[in-house]
């Protein structure tokens, strides 16, 4: 059987990995693995492939940056050839990116298996590009992988068949379990000159927090407090530096020697940081189920999460309200020692890739039995 796996954007890399590799090994499937170009900075993508020790993509799309039409477009144009070229059998998406639904809805209407991971997640907020992609590709997809119970009654509300889903954990906590070894041997600790607890780590990078100068003003005096008490550590996104540098509000950090700010960094480098931190604050959806799995204290800069479980069993909280005062009040909590303590969703245990393998391989003898049978 052949499988396209699809990966575009830097979250992808991760989810894709542990099962890409997995199905290599496997005598049943025949991956393919295809990269759309969302993402194409090196920072941004080559080094997951390093890092990750993933064979380099088998097509590049090369479709680059745009607006969401113009970007959704591009990857629908792109990988319709491909389809048309390869043939497979079936599609594997995974997350929530341009890249997951640009490719489904391709696929659904060429007739071809599509299968999602990281199925039915869902924030209720409509205002998120990535809700929309969520649920755009959980209606049409044939079969639905899901990370945590949440999707699974999502799903259900939503009048997802039963026989359709299946709750197999997460595959990024599977990378997470496979590279930790890896990661402890990094050297950036000492690179960025900071020491195990003696930092706080930052990623800022939705359109929510980062577009609009009133907001990021905020978040930047916040950032600058913070760094009276602790060195901060911030990767920056792209997105994050392009609108800091319009803003002309980069070089307001360079009174501010506490923090330390970086390119985006490799899978092991920022998992070596995310281990060694005291805490985190962030806006990103992927982190916050890294940290629960490491039992990190997490921030989200967010109204919500489409990753509830994070906040229920993990250690995770939602800063809803984005103001100084609210956000000094959590982190001095946590400087002074009083954190949330958690506990490991169920099936997040490093062997969701292996259950998704099973399961297609299945699908694929029972398919061909069907066949024969006929
Ligand atoms: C995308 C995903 C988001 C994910 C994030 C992780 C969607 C809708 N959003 O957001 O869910 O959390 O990736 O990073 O798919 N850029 C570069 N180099 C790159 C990639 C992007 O400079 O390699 C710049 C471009 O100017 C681009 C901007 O960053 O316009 C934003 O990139 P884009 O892929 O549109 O969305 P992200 O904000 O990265």
């Amino acid at each position: 059987m052949k499988v396209i796996n699809v990966v575009g954007a830097r979250p992808n890399f991760m989810k894709i990995a542990p099962i890409h590799n997995l199905m290599l090994k496997s005598d049943k499937i025949t991956p393919v693995l295809v990269h759309t170009g969302q993402h194409y900075d090196e920072k941004m993508s080559k080094v997951f492939f390093e890092d990750l020790r993933m064979p380099m993509p088998d097509i590049y799309l090369n479709v680059g940056s745009g607006s969401h039409a113009v970007q959704t477009a591009k990857i629908m144009v792109e990988f319709e050839k491909v389809i048309l070229e390869e043939k497979p059998d079936m599609v594997l998406v995974v997350g929530d990116v341009n890249s997951t639904v640009a490719c489904t809805l391709v696929v659904v209407k060429m007739g071809v298996k599509c299968v999602h991971v990281e199925a039915g997640l869902r924030s209720f907020d409509r205002r998120m590009p990535e809700e929309i992609n969520r649920l755009m590709t959980d209606v049409v997809s044939d079969y639905l992988f899901v990370s945590e119970e949440s999707g699974l009654v999502n799903l259900k509300n939503e009048g997802i068949a039963d026989d359709k889903v299946f709750h197999v954990g997460n595959v990024m906590i599977d990378s997470l379990v496979n590279h930790c070894a890896s990661a402890d041997e990094s050297d950036i600790l000492k690179k960025l000159d900071v020491e195990k607890e003696g930092f706080c780590l930052v990623t800022l990078h939705r359109p929510s927090n980062v577009d609009a100068l009133e907001g990021v003003m905020e978040l930047v005096e916040t950032l600058i407090e913070i760094s009276k008490k602790t060195k901060v550590v911030f990767p920056i996104h792209p997105r994050t530096l392009q609108n800091f540098s319009t803003f002309g509000i980069l070089s307001g950090f360079s009174n501010s020697p506490n923090i330390i700010l970086t390119e985006p960094l490799g899978y092991l480098d920022f998992i070596k940081l995310m281990k060694e931190c005291k805490f985190l604050l962030t806006d990103s959806g992927g982190i916050q189920e890294e940290t629960t799995f490491l039992g990190k204290p997490c921030l989200t800069l967010r109204e919500n999460t489409e990753r509830p479980s994070t906040v229920t069993e993990g250690t995770n909280i939602l800063i809803k309200s984005l103001n100084k005062v609210n956000i000094l009040k959590h982190t001095d909590d946590i400087i002074l020692g009083r954190t949330k303590k958690g506990t490991i969703p169920k099936l997040w245990d490093g062997k969701a890739a292996f259950r998704i393998v099973e399961i297609l391989e299945n699908l694929y003898n029972m398919n061909l039995n069907r066949e024969n049978c006929g």
